[in-house]
């Protein structure tokens, strides 16, 4: 398979327009049998339920390249699980699990020339989603649905890919106490559009998020959980029931278990703890695992003993682990892998 001409190891976390993406269209109450598409626009109707009342939710996986050439991907089916509860939640339509696992088949296997080669530290993102297509316009869902799947060769998520980051308290809010923070719905994020952009007008490169109620506890940023290692390596992380579940922390908080013999706890982290943690990390697909130099709560630095240079040591082992297991170069636990043949 000869790859596109890209600048694989230079690349950021943007857009690139690859061949195909996966649609599906959902009307009279079923999803039609699905197609590969070469178009990359979506023309609806002005008043589309999605224009007019955000209706839609998201997903994010990636496809690897392996060491030994095979483009595998990463637990789609707990993406294809965290789609459907994202969906119930907002009253659209669940695409059934295996028919999301065949379609990140078909998509990744369609643009198989735009998975970054071995070694190069980019990845294929891909973005399965779904939205309300049909005119609405009082408050209410829609009735007709389409599923897509595009996906984009991407590198690192935050610029300067392994380099600790500096954090900000928020004084905004994420989610609201039993609202929609627990699942990935486009609404969540454009929520957070003011609060990143102001965050980063400070010269701070994301958000911590305080709990809605409180305001005391540990959430997330907008689009990675936190990870903690205590200063006996103890990895911990927050437990809360407006954070999206990470897949990425599910998985690691396995590895941490059973490939370094660590212990790993989830439990509400109130802001107070935080200065004395060894080392913090964010995680998800996107961020993979992103060391954390620094929060700083209106003006009160918490700086973390592995300091802004590098990476701390469980982190560094952490996204050792888990790059392995996705690359191929450690065993993974069954089913985490899935080919794409
Ligand atoms: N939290 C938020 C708000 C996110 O957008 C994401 C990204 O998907 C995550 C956490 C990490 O989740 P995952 O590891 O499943 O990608
Ligand atoms: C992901 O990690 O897949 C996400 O959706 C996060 C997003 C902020 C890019």
């Amino acid at each position: 398979m000869e790859k596109k001409n890209i600048d694989w190891s230079n690349i950021g976390f943007g857009y690139i327009q690859t061949d195909y993406r996966y649609v599906s269209n959902f009307k009279d109450g079923k999803w039609d049998e699905g197609t590969l598409s070469t178009d990359p626009n979506v023309v609806l109707n002005e008043c589309a339920g999605v224009l007019q009342y955000a209706q839609t939710v998201f997903e994010g996986l990636k496809a690897y390249t392996t060491v030994d050439g095979k483009t595998v991907t990463f637990r789609p089916d707990l993406n294809a699980e965290r789609l459907a509860q994202s969906a119930a939640r907002l009253e659209m339509p669940v695409f059934p699990k295996e028919r999301f696992i065949e379609a990140v088949k078909q998509v990744v296997k369609a643009n198989e020339a735009f998975v970054p080669p071995y070694g190069t530290g980019a990845t294929l993102y891909l973005r399965p989603y779904i939205f309300g297509t049909n005119p609405v316009i009082g408050v209410k869902p829609a009735t007709e649905y389409q599923f897509r799947i595009l996906c984009t060769p991407v590198g690192p998520y935050f610029k300067g890919g392994a380099k600790p980051l500096t954090i900000k308290v928020s004084d905004f809010d994420r989610a609201a106490p039993n609202g929609t923070g627990h699942i990935k719905a486009g609404l969540n994020y454009a929520m957070s559009l003011h609060a990143i952009v102001t965050a980063h007008n400070e010269g701070f490169d994301e958000n911590l998020y305080l709990d809605p109620k409180t305001r005391t506890k540990v959430e997330e940023t907008g689009g990675a959980n936190f990870l903690f290692v205590t200063k006996d390596n103890k990895v911990v992380t927050p437990k809360s029931n407006s954070i999206l579940p990470s897949i990425t922390r599910r998985s690691l908080v396995q590895v941490a278990r059973e490939y370094l013999g660590l212990e790993a706890e989830e439990r509400e982290i109130t802001l107070e703890e935080v200065k004395d943690f060894a080392e913090c990390g964010l995680c998800g697909t996107a961020a993979v695992i992103s060391p954390v130099g620094k929060i700083v709560d209106h003006g009160r630095e918490i700086a973390f003993p592995s300091g802004m240079e590098k990476m701390g040591p469980v982190t560094t082992k952490l996204r050792e682990t888990l790059t392995g297991i996705q690359m191929g170069t450690i065993k993974a636990p069954e089913g985490w892998i899935v080919n794409i043949d």
